[in-house]
């Protein structure tokens, strides 16, 4: 069975609430539902909540940024897992390269938190990626195979099936410089071999890895029709409607 197709938008630290309500309205707008194919949206962590009314009587399905890795507690500024998910949240992101960079979280700290989102009964997206640097020193495979295999190390195996991986080259984010198709294709198959290594062969198959950097309306055609790439996780051009709704169109058509 083919796997399933996820576009997934990741607003950052955008849009207020009426924006967000109006960028929401604009995707439903021009959404036709389709077989395997899901929409998400991933406002800022205030938005939530609203955003979980907004998207009610839609296929769009809601995410967040990111999460503790506890489940509840004294952890005074983190968000539960638990909680989003009560709130209407299906996806948590893990490990986004802006988390890991703003705020230090290592590969073992991204790995609990995926484990608290799955534990609650949230599916996670574990970002993975490069810098510039990384990837001229010949380093990246190393790097990404580790943030990779962490997450399957931490999780028992009852949870892998709720595990996407979003491969975003950090020098490709935000800069409008794109990974080439073929640049992406290569490392999404080292990431799939690479989770047939650690977790087999059913679960490498049905796993979905997301390409994330600077990918829009013109470019995402090309990207989704390479054999292993399962999808996007849009940062700026998921805050207008149109740029976002010719993504996901991308995908119709391809
Ligand atoms: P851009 O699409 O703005 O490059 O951002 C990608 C990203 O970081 C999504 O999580």
């Amino acid at each position: 069975m083919a796997r399933k197709c996820i576009i997934a938008g990741n607003w950052k630290m955008n849009l207020d609430p009426d924006q967000g309500f109006e960028l929401i309205e604009g995707i439903k707008a021009g959404f036709k539902p389709k077989a395997n194919l899901e929409v998400v949206v991933i406002p800022p962590m205030p938005l939530v909540a609203l955003a979980a009314h907004w998207v009610t009587d839609s296929t769009l399905s809601l995410g967040a940024q990111t999460s503790s890795s506890f489940r509840d507690g004294a952890h005074t500024g983190d968000t539960s897992p638990e909680l989003l998910r009560i709130l209407g949240c299906r996806y948590a992101l893990s490990g986004h390269s802006e988390r890991r960079g703003d705020h230090h979280e290592s590969d073992a700290q991204v790995a609990a938190q995926a484990k608290a989102q799955v534990e609650a009964g949230l599916k996670t997206i574990v970002c993975c990626g490069e810098s510039l640097q990384e990837r001229e020193a010949g380093v990246h495979i190393n790097k990404i195979k580790n943030q990779i295999g962490i997450i399957y190390d931490t999780l028992p195996p009852e949870y892998w099936g709720e595990v996407s991986i979003a491969y975003e080259p950090i020098w490709a984010i935000g800069t409008g410089k794109t990974a080439s198709p073929v640049q992406a294709q290569e490392i999404h198959k080292m990431i799939r071999d690479h989770i047939e290594s650690k977790a087999g062969a059913q679960v490498a198959r049905s796993t979905a890895i997301l390409y994330g950097g600077s990918v829009k309306g013109s470019n995402a055609k090309e990207l989704l029709g390479q054999p292993d790439i399962d999808g996007a996780l849009v940062g700026g051009a998921s805050l207008k409607a149109d740029d976002f709704s010719q993504i996901i169109q991308a995908y119709e058509v391809s």
